[in-house]
């Protein structure tokens, strides 16, 4: 669950900083794409109908939350949280609180393995943002003190104009879940599990039972994770797209 106290934002100081050697790690090499691109923009719909009877395995859902743990957000922002629910007591509680008109997705939360609640902050602090630039320089991100220094006046530039100027900082925060959604749907695959969004719930209802809003965080999103029901009529149906055109433009 959300830790957010205070005693966590431990500050520390500039003089702590340590230069730590750049690109420690080796460079990424792979053989080649496991997620069958062919198949994703044939006939890849998100499962309508999931498998009570079957369970990720909990190496492939640790790989999978070890992969949405490195996520990217903009000014490594981490505004994201993830509850995860992979018991049938802790889906149920997302599922008795989608809130009305949602009922049809009601199914979908109780029969599959897992659930991750995409859960985005409601606003970020300057004792959050000093936090987060404490543990990138702890972590040796910086070669130098300068840049560290240049990298804290940017983000606290970039948002500030979100918070200030234009005012959409919750908003903006919201994109990047969504960027993280989008990338855990495409993890997924890769990892052969099944995955759908769901948009369709009550985030009222649901914060208060998942006691979101007093930690300071909204729901924005569920992530379903499991396998497809072989009753899902929906994966035989053909993709319904306007013609191309309306998609793209070729720029002269
Ligand atoms: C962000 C997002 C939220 C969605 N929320 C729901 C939802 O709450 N319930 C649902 O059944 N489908 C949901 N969908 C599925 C869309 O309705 C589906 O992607 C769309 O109909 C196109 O389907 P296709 O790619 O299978 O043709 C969602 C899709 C996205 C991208």
């Amino acid at each position: 669950m959300i830790s957010l106290s205070s005693s966590v934002r431990t500050l520390v100081k500039v003089e702590t900083y340590k230069v730590v050697p750049p690109n420690r790690g080796a460079m990424r090499t792979r053989e080649g794409p496991t997620v069958n691109l062919n198949e994703l923009i044939e006939s890849g719909h998100f499962p309508k109908k999931y498998d009570p009877s079957r369970r990720i395995p909990n190496d492939v859902v640790d790989k999978l939350l070890k992969f949405i743990y490195s996520i990217p957000t903009s000014v490594n922002a981490q505004s994201t949280h993830y509850l995860v629910a992979s018991t049938p007591e802790s889906r149920s509680r997302i599922a008795d609180h989608m809130g009305e008109g949602f009922d049809f997705n009601v199914p979908k939360v109780r029969d599959a393995s897992h659930i991750i609640v995409l859960a985005t902050r409601e606003t970020l602090s300057n004792e959050y943002l000093d936090e987060l630039h404490a543990k990138e320089v702890a972590d040796g991100k910086f070669p130098t003190e300068a840049l560290a220094d240049q990298w804290q006046a940017t983000v606290r530039m970039w948002i500030d104009l979100h918070r200030y100027d234009v005012k959409d900082l919750q908003h903006w925060m919201e994109k990047q879940t969504y960027l993280a959604l989008g990338m855990s749907l495409m993890a997924a695959e890769e990892l052969g599990i099944n995955a759908s969004p769901l948009e369709g719930f009550n985030s009222r209802i649901l914060d208060a039972e998942l006691g979101l809003r007093q930690k300071g965080f909204t729901a924005t999103v569920l992530l379903v994770l499991g396998y497809r029901d072989e009753a899902d009529f929906y994966a035989r149906t053909p993709k319904s797209r306007l013609p191309m055109d309306r998609h793209f433009t070729f720029l002269k």
